[in-house]
């Protein structure tokens, strides 16, 4: 009896290792102290040996952001220390963040030169709906924050994308939104890849919505998000202290209607994982690839396979994770399965990329671990 009892306790922290010790999509993920993780859209930054995941606060009842952006840390991906609020939503009336803002997606990176942590979210302003398709930036000397705003705005104002030549923007100047009375005709396809709605946004910025943020092996960082009524990628290149916008950007899959695009480098090829504009109802996921940032991007079938392969699982991507363990590198790739009646019981699939035949496959598994 007593040998009994001495092989149960011994064998119980196994048994609870065995039950938190593996990554375990659509479920509850509790955080250290046994809360729900509440970091929704988000992204993860290795700083120091250390993970730090950003993500949106969601509420019980509302999606729109009343707290702000949410950090969590953690050593080994599992266990994860809630930090607080990383960047706050303010009281102040008219401010870019007012409580009740839409503040989606956060992504966080390092700079090595200004030894400063950058973040980058889609903001859109209290009471607009989804109108004024903005950027925000924040930055902060400590990976938790606090964050300060910075400032917020549309992108790349008064700049054509580096592919418009003098002939392309000409024939770009030529179109007005007026000709157009009826979307998704071919004449209508013809001209929004010609530029119809860069034409139209041209002297105000293009609409800034879904971003991520890469940093790339030689430290260039750029900005990644829907643009033109989420019809069309941009990729825009981030000055050296990773605070703005170069002015240098590119279009990507014109009129191919991409959200929540993630994206990761594997042997000097750009992957790239994005979602159809279903808003938070789940769709089939593509997948582009290029062998520089600035493309050509080429369209592969969707990446996803098992149950619910053709919904992304359920989810829409948000970040992939490169992970290093020696001369091993894996690839996390993370979406989110909203809830939109209870916003803040929204879960999280993480699943790890695997390469057939050269290209990322993103398996369906109940449980996994990284190594
Ligand atoms: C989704 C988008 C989310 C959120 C939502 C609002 O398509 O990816 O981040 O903006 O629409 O409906």
């Amino acid at each position: 009896m007593v040998k009994r009892l001495f092989l149960i306790l011994l064998l119980l922290p196994l048994v609870v290792f065995a039950e938190n010790g593996t990554i375990q999509s659509g479920k509850i993920w509790p955080d250290e102290d046994g809360n729900h993780i509440n970091a929704h859209g988000g992204g993860i930054l290795k700083y120091n040996g250390t993970y730090y995941w950003f993500g949106e606060h969601k509420s019980e009842h509302t999606s729109s952001a009343l707290v702000g952006v949410t950090c969590y840390s953690s050593k080994d991906l599992l266990h994860w220390h809630n930090c607080g609020v990383a960047l706050s939503v303010t009281d102040e009336r008219g401010h870019d963040i007012e409580k009740g803002c839409v503040l989606e997606r956060p992504k966080v990176i390092y700079n090595k030169e200004t030894k400063k942590f950058c973040m980058w979210f889609h903001l859109e302003l209290k009471g607009q709906g989804y109108n004024a398709a903005r950027y925000g930036v924040a930055v902060s000397e400590r990976p938790e924050g606090p964050y300060e705003f910075l400032y917020s705005q549309r992108a790349n104002k008064g700049t054509w994308p580096i592919e418009f030549g003098e002939k392309e923007i000409a024939s770009a100047n030529a179109l007005n939104m007026a000709d157009f009375k009826e979307g998704w005709t071919p004449e209508w396809l013809e001209a929004v890849g010609k530029g119809l709605f860069v034409k139209r946004d041209f002297k105000t910025g293009q609409m800034s919505r879904d971003m991520t943020l890469f940093v790339d092996d030689d430290g260039k960082a750029y900005h990644i998000f829907s643009s033109e009524e989420n019809l069309t990628l941009h990729i825009a290149e981030l000055t050296d202290d990773y605070l703005h916008h170069s002015g240098r950007y590119t279009r990507v899959a014109p009129a191919g209607h991409n959200e929540a695009p993630a994206i990761f480098k594997h042997d000097g090829t750009y992957w790239m994982i994005t979602s159809g504009c279903t808003g938070w109802d789940p769709n089939e996921a593509r997948m582009f690839s290029a062998p520089s940032i600035w493309g050509p991007w080429t369209q592969h079938p969707n990446p996803c396979r098992g149950p619910l392969a053709d919904k992304t699982f359920g989810g829409q991507s948000t970040f992939i994770l490169p992970v290093s363990s020696g001369d091993k590198t894996q690839y996390i790739f993370m979406a989110d399965i909203w809830r939109p009646r209870h916003p803040s019981d929204a879960r999280y699939i993480w699943l790890p990329i695997e390469f057939e035949d050269g290209k990322p496959v993103v398996r369906w598994r109940e449980e996994w671990s990284t190594f």
